[in-house]
């Protein structure tokens, strides 16, 4: 969703402000902007559409070594220019950036516009740099004002701001994230780790009710009653800096072909093959809270709530305890029991989700202890949880997620055989399983030497009006991941069912030609699954077929793709490598923009 870039430093600020825009583009947005400060006035550039429409709307040399720079993705108004951050007050003196949401803007534009200040836009945004000015115009300094104002807020916020006249910029944080980095003689401020390490790995992350004053050389925190807070440095890590897209042609391509290193990433040293168990040393989770947890409770959205639903099934499984995945929205307004003794995991790519951060919120609040199953490192999530697991998948920066999936299902079968092997689960079978994950990478690998008729499939799905996605027990979880991918790349309804419970409903939508994608690895659900599989054949529905190889029901799909043989439980890792690569390949087909699909953002920071 948006993003901020701003700069403070001895170099000319454009460039580096716009470097920072494309940087976070694979956030996802609609209309994009900067603000340069030449020390006498500010100048301010925005267009709706990519930031390669800014550059072109941007004169060839704009002096200045002061700036900020947004990415929007609408929420209160329009795809505007007007809606288009920067903002500036009526009388020019202030020029503002916003991530988040004002919930009482409604109310503070009423009294603006009894004291005779109109805003311009309709956005929630506005209204901040226009009571920020009302305030410098009764005397406040620029930081009083910038209090002043955040005390009558309600919602979530990330600002940076410009005030003419003064050197500096100042920023805030509430439930938005920003992080300062900070360079030799010049100050980067960012709300995404992954501009910032083209210039600098010494960063600051902003916490909730933080404002700071930046310098150059320096900046100082406070909090918003004026309380200096002491910053705490982080080094980033250095996989961010290799996001680039090198000789892919798209973001997810090369995302999907990077599973193998990515799921060697995150299971080295955490596996321990001689005892048959996981070692997440980060959870710090002692054997008397393994053993004496009631159950295990697992959030997320998307795609990551799909691999919290595969590890729902290999926690009860491998730990024999009950363990339930929730949808974060859902589960934050269903005033859900939390019991303090159980063991809650929030499972996020980015760290950053609304939705999974208010319900992290809810539990903490009546005192339950949560775990992050997270991959951006340092991400709010993860400092909200302060203990966890990171799935070390490397950036992911497509939208559509791919190796988060396949990354943060392995942390979740390593988590699951330690909490088995301190329960019920045999060092044999503890073993077979780690045995079969290490293996994981490679056999990724073998498929990807053969991927099987993906364009075949391609075939079938491009000229389809909607797609039916069937599998039992952990395939049926992938059915959805399998689901949505499609969905949200190509733009075509898919629905997802467990086998099962197709002729309870579904059954009704196929006709001659439908195209139903089957997962029937070789577990104990096949047989079941092919009883599904020849219901739909019956009916003339096109079978695409994901097999084990070597399995002789190859024949009965009208497409079949076969992965390699692996441990029952960790078949998700397998199939659902090639649904990937057939959503990824039919937007391609259908000219859809594969890496940014429409409306949707990488980073869902609103709820
Ligand atoms: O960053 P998160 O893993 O918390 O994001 C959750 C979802 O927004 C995300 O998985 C979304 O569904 C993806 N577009 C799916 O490909």
């Amino acid at each position: 969703m948006c993003g901020i870039f701003g700069y403070f430093g001895h170099q000319q600020a454009l460039p580096i402000l716009v470097e920072g825009l494309r940087r976070l583009e694979y956030r996802g947005y609609d209309s994009t902007g900067v603000a340069v400060d030449n020390g006498n006035s500010i100048q301010t550039y925005k267009t709706v559409g990519r930031v390669a429409d800014l550059k072109a709307v941007l004169p060839d040399e704009v002096q200045g070594t002061l700036g900020i720079a947004h990415t929007r993705w609408a929420t209160h108004g329009g795809v505007t220019e007007v809606n288009t951050h920067p903002h500036a007050s009526h009388n020019g003196a202030i020029h503002l950036v916003h991530n988040g949401i004002i919930e009482n803007f409604q109310q503070l534009r009423r009294a603006l516009a009894s004291r005779g200040i109109e805003c311009v836009s309709e956005t929630d945004s506005e209204v901040l740099v226009q009571m920020m000015a009302f305030e410098l115009e009764k005397g406040a300094t620029p930081l009083e004002s910038v209090q002043a104002t955040l005390r009558r807020l309600r919602g979530t916020w990330g600002l940076c701001i410009l005030f003419r006249d003064h050197d500096m910029m100042i920023c805030a944080r509430n439930g938005s994230p920003l992080i300062i980095g900070q360079g030799e003689g010049e100050t980067f401020v960012s709300s995404d780790p992954h501009p910032l390490t083209a210039h600098t790995q010494r960063v600051v992350y902003l916490e909730d009710g933080d404002i700071a004053v930046i310098h150059p050389e320096s900046f100082t925190i406070t909090s918003t009653k004026g309380q200096e807070i002491e910053p705490s440095i982080t080094v980033l890590e250095n996989a961010w800096g290799e996001a680039e897209l090198g000789d892919a042609p798209h973001y997810m391509y090369k995302e999907i072909y990077e599973q193998p290193d990515a799921l060697r990433q995150c299971i080295a040293g955490r596996v321990d093959r001689e005892m048959g168990t996981g070692r997440l040393g980060g959870m710090g989770l002692d054997h008397s809270t393994l053993v004496q947890a009631p159950h295990v409770r697992l959030l997320g959205c998307g795609t990551a709530a799909y691999a919290a639903e595969i590890g729902q099934t290999l926690i009860e499984k491998m730990g024999r305890i009950p363990a339930v995945s929730h949808i974060s929205s859902e589960f934050r307004n269903n005033d859900t029991v939390i019991n303090p003794k159980a063991i809650y995991l929030a499972v996020s790519q980015s760290g950053e989700t609304a939705d999974t951060i208010s319900a992290i919120k809810e539990i903490k609040l009546k005192g339950g202890k949560v775990f992050g199953v997270v991959n951006v490192v340092g991400s709010t999530i993860a400092r909200l949880c302060g203990q966890g697991v990171y799935i070390h998948s490397g950036p992911e920066q497509s939208v559509a997620s791919t190796k988060a999936f396949t990354n943060m299902v392995a942390a979740l079968a390593i988590f699951s055989t330690q909490l088995g092997r301190t329960r019920h689960l045999s060092k044999e079978d503890g073993r077979d399983l780690i045995h079969h994950l290490q293996q994981a990478p490679h056999l990724m690998e073998t498929y990807f030497e053969d991927v099987g008729p993906i364009s075949e499939a391609v075939d079938l799905l491009c000229e389809a009006s909607s797609v039916l996605f069937l599998g039992r027990g952990l395939s049926a979880t992938v059915a959805k991941e399998g689901a949505l991918k499609l969905m949200e790349l190509a733009y075509i309804p898919c629905l997802a069912y467990p086998a099962g419970e197709m002729k309870h409903g579904p059954i009704a939508l196929l006709e001659e030609g439908s195209p139903v994608v089957i997962i029937a690895p070789n577990d104990h659900l096949k047989e079941k699954t092919l009883s599904a599989l020849h219901e739909v054949k019956a009916r003339g529905a096109k079978v695409i077929l994901i097999h084990e190889k070597g399995d002789s029901i190859a024949s009965e799909g009208d497409v079949s793709i076969a992965v390699p043989s692996i441990h029952p439980w960790l078949t998700p890792l397998l199939t659902v490598v090639p649904l990937q690569l057939m959503a990824y390949e039919t937007a391609l087909r259908l000219g859809r923009d594969v890496d940014r699909p429409r409306n949707l953002a990488k980073s869902v920071t609103v709820e």
